[in-house]
């Protein structure tokens, strides 16, 4: 199969967007672009086309998929019922990174919830997008566009690079805006509880009803609620440990490494601290420290970037758990396999 690329920007997408969504409906396979990450799509009312998705990413099936809507007036099709914290969520976030789990209809089948009876469900921001899924005229199902285990792809390249061959296009609208999945709730006696932290903060939630993060994905070896949460993810090519806590010790730490000469490492570190690195040092600059929304973008990319540069070690600098921080440092330490450390003040 060739997986054909297709831009957003030339007219041809305003027809070609019927065909993309002819060969959904038929349950074939189409990655889009998203405001967090690309997703894989394929029809989610489709048993078949949910089977490819897991087939084409690698993925264990028992790790359900996202489902994506073009507005949130389709919802009641596929949910037991909305409530009303439910629709207040959806009225103030969608279009945009906030999936919420609802109890599923069985038009949902079993495949694209990998057996639960609930369903996950999103309306993205892109218009490309969304124009896809009104075209297609069914839902679609749409976990991140890369290889299980593999960082999610932020660029139409990274997906070609983990899907070429296996799908039939990609449409490309360029890098995502955020570059971090988006955040995934459930509603448990009227508390929010975040299942996977995102763009969308606790502290934004948290103005609608009391938010709690699920503990489980804090732990190792633990049962979260959304299952994907325990698997090894944006695992990159060699380790990677995570220094976090007192800004000066930090960088004081990560200094260490330069000195050392046992192995090759890597950094992954902010503008101000890369500033200190020595000159020639394999380094990715991921953002600048007090612009979280530039880490969150370049976080993915990083990961990568080591993959292509190899080193025997990644050395990398976490952020504060605070606003978007508690999802980039939900992902690094998924990412490292929890080799987190916090320096502390002394
Ligand atoms: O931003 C995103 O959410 C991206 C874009 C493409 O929309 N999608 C994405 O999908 O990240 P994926 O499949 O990589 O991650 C979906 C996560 C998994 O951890 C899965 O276990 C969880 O959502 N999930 C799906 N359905 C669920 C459900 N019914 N209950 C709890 N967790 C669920
Ligand atoms: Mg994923």
């Amino acid at each position: 199969m060739i997986t054909e690329i297709i831009k957003t920007d030339e007219s041809y997408y305003v027809k070609k967007v019927f065909e993309l969504g002819k060969i959904l409906r038929d349950g074939g396979l189409v990655a889009f672009p998203t405001e967090t990450v690309y997703g894989l799509g394929g029809n989610a009312l489709d048993s078949d086309a949910s089977r490819k998705i897991y087939a084409a990413k690698g993925r264990p099936s028992d790790n359900p998929l996202i489902v994506h809507v073009s507005s949130s007036e389709e919802v009641i099709h596929y949910v037991k019922e909305i409530s009303p914290l439910e629709q207040k969520l959806m009225d103030a976030f969608w279009p945009g990174p906030l999936t919420i789990v609802f109890p599923k209809e069985d038009i949902i089948p079993s495949e694209t919830s990998g057996g639960l009876s609930t369903v996950a469900i999103r309306c993205p921001e892109n218009k490309a997008t969304r124009a896809l899924i009104k075209a297609a005229g069914v839902p679609l199902a749409g976990p991140s566009a890369n290889i299980s285990g593999r960082p999610s792809p932020t660029t139409a390249e990274a997906v070609f690079h983990d899907m070429n061959g296996k799908i039939q296009a990609i449409v490309d609208d360029g890098p995502c805006r955020i570059g971090l999945e988006s955040t995934i709730i459930g509603i448990e006696n009227n508390q929010i509880v975040i299942y996977r932290p995102g763009g969308i903060t606790l502290e934004m939630l948290s103005s609608f009803a009391p938010t709690v993060v699920d503990q489980a994905i804090l732990e190792a070896g633990s049962h979260p609620k959304a299952p994907g949460m325990k698997y090894r993810h944006y695992a990159p090519a060699a380790p990677l440990t995570v220094y976090t806590g007192n800004q000066e010790k930090v960088v004081r730490k990560i200094l260490t490494y330069t000195t050392l000469s046992d192995k090759k490492y890597g950094f992954l570190v902010s503008r101000e601290t890369a500033e200190k690195l020595p000159d020639g040092s394999p380094l990715f600059i991921w953002g600048s420290r007090d612009d979280k929304e530039s880490l969150a973008h370049n976080l993915f990319n990083g990961l990568l970037y080591f993959n292509e540069h190899p080193v025997d070690q990644i050395i990398g600098e976490g952020t504060d758990y605070k606003g978007l921080g508690l999802a980039i440092m939900n992902r690094m330490t998924k990412a490292s396999g929890y080799h987190i450390v916090v320096v502390k003040k002394d």
